[in-house]
């Protein structure tokens, strides 16, 4: 039998793009994050890369993460998860306004620099700058033995797996689970999070795989959605709390791939210019699972309903309060608030990837972007 494939076929397997197989390869990338570095019983966290590094770890005055793009996104997942689990204050950086503005840094500061090419050049020059001044510098780095992870004390490796779509998908899951895992480890150290809690989260952190497998079913559905709003000019996204990140990085997929001006804004920071925008050709993207801001989440639901807007929900399963009020639901299995941006960031790569396709863009080589910006 003739198999009558290209390379960039084979490549991809059954997928039409590459960003679509690595959305789909989730689960999997997920779990090499974490193959190894979670005790079977779920006890207790490895983090071979990091160990000589967790004296200045746990007894750093602060921590700054420089990252560009989506691993800036993830940094400042990462920030909310620090502060709330291991109690160490944390600043997210652009790496390349961080290198550039004669920042202080500090010997007993920790710097933590996230790239998935391990090439960025604001972001390799940031942690250069930062070893001068004496600071420890960890990589979380998905490439293996490229820039970045040379230049550092210590790092975690995301093993995501090539990436090839230029809109990061499976790097940026993978970036957060390592984030998730060193805020956890750090606060069990720093003796801030009961044994219990940390094995509660190590359990969820565990689920997220077979949680994003449900989510990808949902495919067909999202892609309905995706089909409504195909042609807007426009779009917001809003999240608040370890969502609000979320929110960036669904408009940053938005706008990276389909060229739809797209714009993530914490929830409640909508009445400060955003809300100017809606009405009722303004779909607005909320991201609205049960955590400690639900109710919140709910007034601003109201609040763009208010002006007309159309609203497209992400919501935990079995919402029935936000399905009266939004145009659209998709649901994600419930799961611990700090586990939450690893489930619903995935609905918002659907969705982003299948507008993107429906307006003929080039999904996988968006115009003007590369995936690894070696210049500054
Ligand atoms: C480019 C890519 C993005 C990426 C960013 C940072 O803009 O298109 O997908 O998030 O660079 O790249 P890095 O490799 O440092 O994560």
């Amino acid at each position: 039998q003739k198999v009558d494939l290209t390379i960039d076929e084979i490549d991809k397997g059954n997928f039409e793009h590459f960003m679509l197989k690595e959305i789909y390869e989730q689960p999997i990338s997920i779990e090499d994050t974490f193959r190894g570095r979670i005790a079977m019983d779920h006890s207790k966290i490895f983090l071979g890369g990091i160990s000589d590094v967790m004296p200045q770890l746990s007894q750093a005055r602060r921590i700054i993460i420089a990252a560009c793009g989506t691993s800036w996104h993830a940094g400042i997942v990462g920030e909310y998860l620090f502060e709330e689990f291991a109690r160490i204050p944390v600043e997210v950086e652009y790496a390349s306004e961080f290198r550039y503005r004669n920042p202080i840094i500090n010997e007993d500061d920790v710097i933590i620099a996230i790239s998935q090419s391990g090439e960025t050049a604001d972001t390799l020059a940031a942690i250069k700058m930062a070893k001068e001044h004496g600071a420890t510098i960890i990589g979380i780095c998905n490439v293996a033995g490229s820039s970045i992870p040379r230049e550092t004390h210590a790092g975690v490796y995301t093993h995501a797996g090539v990436e090839i779509g230029v809109a990061s998908t499976k790097a940026f899951t993978s970036q957060v689970t390592v984030l998730t895992m060193m805020a956890l480890l750090l606060g069990k150290t720093k003796g801030h999070l009961k044994d219990s809690v940390y094995k509660e989260l190590i359990n969820e952190l565990t689920q997220v795989p077979d949680k994003i497998r449900a989510i990808l079913k949902a495919e067909t559905d999202i892609k309905q959605i995706a089909d409504t709003y195909k042609d807007a000019n426009n779009a917001l996204y809003l999240g608040r709390g370890f969502l609000f990140p979320v929110a960036l990085e669904g408009a940053l997929k938005l706008k990276e791939i389909s060229y739809i001006h797209a714009e993530g804004y914490p929830a409640a920071e909508m009445k400060h210019g955003p809300i100017a925008l809606i009405d009722e050709n303004m779909p607005v993207f909320v991201l609205a699972t049960k955590d400690k801001s639900y109710e919140k989440i709910v007034s601003n639901i109201q609040e763009v309903k208010a002006r007309n807007g159309k609203v497209i929900a992400i919501v935990t399963e079995g919402d029935e309060v936000i399905k009266k009020m939004a145009d659209h639901v998709i649901e994600v299995p419930d799961c611990h608030e700090a586990i939450a941006p690893l489930l619903t960031c995935v609905p918002l790569q659907f969705i982003s990837y299948h507008i993107a396709v429906m307006r003929g863009c080039n999904v996988d080589q968006p115009r003007n972007l590369a995936k690894s910006v070696t210049v500054e």
